[in-house]
């Protein structure tokens, strides 16, 4: 099939390639123009595993082409993707002025029939607006249908979650775009694609094939909505648990398996942390509660997981001074910028957020990140040191925070960290180290919601975001 995807950000760029790589013809639309020359010339603007090679591949293929021209584009496809930002107002709700924009464009280019796809993440009843836009901008009567198929990708494993989805949700009130969309999708639902010898690797135990939903258009946009906010509220409960099991003196990671081993809650997307960050949970929150609003409903529930989220960065903070006492002059190694291992992307980053309370307070952090580091100068800029490797970055440093969980932070060697460091102090927001092996390799650990391993005492030790005086005195009786 002849498609269009317009918007070449995250979303769109990953849907493009993909949906080339299943054979269809796509061409992808961007206004910015720097972009999309980049883009033609190879250069791929985003760290995302497969995806240079799937780009490469498929523009080699002919499958692929990148254009500045909307006008092209849709006289060229049947399905059109609306792949545009749709970043937060003030007031929560996401600015859809860039998807009224293209659906005008798009209505202006519209001769036969046409289905223009929603893959931005869009409040429910947008289809309708984009509809009515398209109708005022000059489309023909009944010559456009619009299907909501929201995406589920996360950064990091974006390829791999589109060509093996969990679901795909196609919501279309019309049969005739419904019935397309689902040839869009077929080497997918048929289990065809999986059967190529040159099929991406995908997750151990995927089923021969993927499961298409088809719901309405509303249906469809709610469950987007739905699903982010349930994501984000399954980190931020098992937050609290972990804030619990801290004063307590119980383990997350027993808790954890406890309650995501019914199979009714499931153990994914229960792992403690600095909080949830990224371009999506926090944006998709606030729309979906503005949502609710107007609907004249309060959804207070998303109110706590958003408290929640927040607090556990000041808790992080805490943890730091109760490692450390003063933080005035303090050297810190900060490991992580990203707001998750696997992507360059810092948008909403927990870490940032830390990295910038604990300068505040006066401390000087070193911070290394395998590919964030050149995005976050243009919000750090010289006020901390770049360091070229994660030893680098803890030599002479006070202590090791980890603010982000890429893999290779948890196979970095502990002997050469403990050695690069002024003092055997690992604050880790992100439970990337086991406690027995932080504990033999000699460091004062603080992790999230597990016990504190204190070497002082040769033992694991309760408590120890609490007492903000206890490790500091500990540490300063032995030296
Ligand atoms: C999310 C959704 O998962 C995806 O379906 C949607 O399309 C876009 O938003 P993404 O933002 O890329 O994807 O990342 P995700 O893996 O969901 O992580 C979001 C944040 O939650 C990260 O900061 C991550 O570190 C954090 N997280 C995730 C936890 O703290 N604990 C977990 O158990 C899982």
């Amino acid at each position: 099939m002849n498609l269009a995807v317009i918007g070449s950000g995250y979303v769109g760029l990953v849907a493009g390639a993909c949906l080339a790589e299943l054979g269809h013809i796509v061409t992808l639309v961007d206004n910015d123009t720097t972009k999309i020359n980049a883009l033609t010339g190879g250069d791929v603007p985003i760290h995302e595993r497969f995806l240079p090679e799937l780009i490469a591949r498929n523009t080699s293929a002919g499958r692929l082409s990148f254009s500045g021209s909307i006008a092209d584009a849709v006289q060229n496809s049947s399905v059109i993707f609306i792949a545009v930002g749709t970043p937060p107002m003030d007031s929560g709700a996401p600015d859809l002025s860039y998807v009224e924009a293209v659906a005008a464009a798009v209505a202006a280019h519209v001769g036969d029939y046409k289905i223009v796809v929603e893959k931005s993440t869009v409040p429910v009843l947008t289809h309708q607006q984009i509809h009515k836009v398209m109708m005022l901008n000059g489309a023909p009567l009944d010559s456009v249908d619009i299907v909501s198929n929201p995406e589920f990708l996360r950064e990091g494993t974006a390829v791999s979650d589109f060509l093996y989805p969990d679901r795909i949700v196609v919501g279309s009130d019309s049969q005739r775009a419904a019935a397309a969309l689902r040839e869009v999708y077929e080497p997918l639902t048929s289990g065809s694609y999986y059967r190529r010898t040159d099929a991406l690797p995908g997750p151990l135990g995927f089923p021969g094939s993927a499961r298409l939903l088809i719901t309405s258009a509303k249906g469809a946009e709610l469950i987007k909505h739905a699903s982010n906010s349930f994501l984000a509220m399954k980190i931020s409960f098992i937050n609290a648990v972990a804030n619990i099991c801290e004063v307590v003196g119980a383990d997350i990671d027993e808790v954890g398996q406890g309650i995501g081993t019914d199979s009714r809650i499931g153990v994914r997307f229960l792992r403690p942390g600095v909080g949830y960050g990224g371009s999506c949970f926090g944006k998709d929150l606030l729309a979906f509660r503005q949502v609710a609003h107007e609907c004249g409903l309060e959804l207070g529930l998303l109110d706590e997981v958003i408290k929640v989220n927040e607090e556990q960065k000041c808790r992080f903070v805490r943890k730091v001074r109760t490692a450390l006492w003063t933080l005035r002059g303090k050297r810190i190694a900060a490991l992580g910028l990203a707001f998750k291992g696997g992507t360059d992307d810092i948008r909403e980053s927990p870490a940032i957020a830390i990295i910038q309370a604990l300068q505040q307070e006066g401390a000087q952090i070193a911070v290394h990140d395998p590919a964030a580091m050149d995005g976050a100068k243009a919000i750090l800029g010289s006020s901390v040191v770049y360091a070229s490797s994660a030893y680098e970055a803890c030599r002479g440093a006070h202590a090791l925070l980890v603010l982000t969980d890429w893999q290779e932070f948890a196979e970095l060697d502990l002997v050469e960290i403990r050695s690069a460091l002024r003092h055997p102090i690992v604050i880790d927001g992100r439970n990337i180290f086991r406690c027995e092996d932080m504990r033999a390799a000699g460091f004062h650990y603080y992790s999230v919601g597990r016990p504190t391993v204190d070497i002082g005492k040769g033992q694991h030790k309760p408590g120890g975001a609490l007492d903000a005086s206890v490790p500091f005195k500990a540490y300063a009786k032995r030296q």
